[in-house]
């Protein structure tokens, strides 16, 4: 069995890549990633020489490429994506180049080559904002930033190749997911980043959004959950019944690093800000998969996973120095 993984080098691509080689003894990995400010080989760096894993250095929008990536392969995850809504918002164009003709571009390729499986990584953002009622894989979507609406578009475009060409696709819906080898532009490892140089922390608005926070271990288990047992055309949220408002969260990192709250400055606003996500996650936990790791535990360990990989944190802002200086100046 080989499969190829889109966006491997990233934060969930490293660490499923990594998942699959430790579990799947059978499984061949091919990574096929065209290495942005977010994708780094140091992410799979202690995997680098096992024989069962390659590399692919290439875009997900270059049909050649794609072509290449799927020769022989019997399953897919499409990970591969612009991910961060910040950017989009300063600028959507790599979210829809990548996000949707990338997704475009990758559904072709595995419906020349006869894939046996393609799961789409779609987001809960695709549903948009809601405080009270919970999203099920029913729900219209209305997604309302530029990231959210680029992938709510890939995720229906990955439905269409199952209606019309039957290629059987299957949908994850994640929530927010946390943990090792996250960018360090998303909340909790770009607060630790900057709590441990004792810079301000810029809470958009009033801090009091909700998060529903997946330990990245526990989505890898819900991705292969759904590529085995998935119906094909169906799609499946990934809810981890943890949520928490951002303060609280933020609260919790300070506590572990031993910082001052009042390292906390409330900052102008996310424009478009999604207050909550509130999923309905009954669809795949009927199909035996549970989230295991306990919130307590696992923020602790991801932010001192973080604390204690302080050369990697620094090689990673800088590469994203250009975008940290634009976004967060008068943050
Ligand atoms: P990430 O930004 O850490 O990694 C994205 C990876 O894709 C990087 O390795 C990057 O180099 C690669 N990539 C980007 N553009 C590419 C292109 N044109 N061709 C080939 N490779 C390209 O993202 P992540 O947080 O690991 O997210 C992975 C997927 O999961 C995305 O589709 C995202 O929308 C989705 N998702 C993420 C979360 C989350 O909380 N992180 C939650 C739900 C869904
Ligand atoms: O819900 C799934 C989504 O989760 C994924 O589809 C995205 O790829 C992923 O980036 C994530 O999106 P969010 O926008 O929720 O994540 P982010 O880490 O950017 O922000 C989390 C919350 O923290 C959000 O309410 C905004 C807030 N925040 C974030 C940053 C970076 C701040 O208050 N200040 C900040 O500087």
């Amino acid at each position: 069995m080989r499969i190829l993984v889109t966006g491997g080098a990233g934060f969930i691509g490293s660490n499923l890549v990594r998942h699959l080689l430790r579990e799947r003894e059978d499984t061949l990995v091919r990574v096929l990633d065209t290495l942005t400010y977010a994708g780094n080989l140091d992410n799979l760096a202690d995997i680098s020489e096992d024989p069962r894993f390659e590399f692919m250095r290439g875009d997900i929008c270059d049909h050649d490429a794609a072509r290449a990536a799927m020769t022989g392969v019997d399953q897919v995850v499409h990970l591969a994506a612009e991910s961060h809504v910040d950017r989009s918002i300063i600028s959507a164009d790599a979210a829809v180049q990548t996000n949707f003709v990338g997704t475009f571009v990758m559904l072709e390729a595995a419906r020349e080559a006869g894939v046996g499986r393609f799961l789409h990584m779609s987001t809960d953002e695709v549903y948009g904002s809601s405080l009270t009622d919970r999203f099920t894989e029913d729900t219209p979507l209305m997604p309302r930033n530029p990231y959210s609406a680029s992938k709510a578009g890939a995720d229906r475009l990955a439905y269409s190749y199952f209606i019309t060409h039957d290629l059987p696709v299957v949908i994850a819906r994640p929530a927010n997911n946390y943990g090792p080898w996250q960018y360090p532009e998303k909340l909790i490892p770009f607060f630790v980043y900057r709590a441990l140089r004792d810079e301000h922390l810029p809470v958009y608005g009033n801090g009091m959004q909700m998060r529903d926070w997946l330990y990245v271990e526990d989505d890898c288990r819900a991705l292969l959950t759904i590529l085995d047992r998935g119906e094909p055309g169906e799609a499946y949220n990934v809810e981890a019944g943890n949520e928490h408002a951002n303060l609280d969260t933020i609260r919790l990192i300070l506590e572990e690093l031993a910082k001052p709250e009042s390292l906390i400055r409330h900052v102008e606003d996310r424009p478009g800000h999604d207050l909550r996500y509130p999923m309905d996650g009954s669809k795949l936990r009927a199909l035996g998969w549970s989230p295991q790791m306990p919130w307590d535990e696992g923020i602790r360990l991801t932010v001192r996973w973080f604390a204690e990989h302080g050369e990697w944190m620094t090689r990673a802002v800088a590469r994203g120095q250009e975008y940290f200086e634009n976004w967060y100046a008068g943050r």
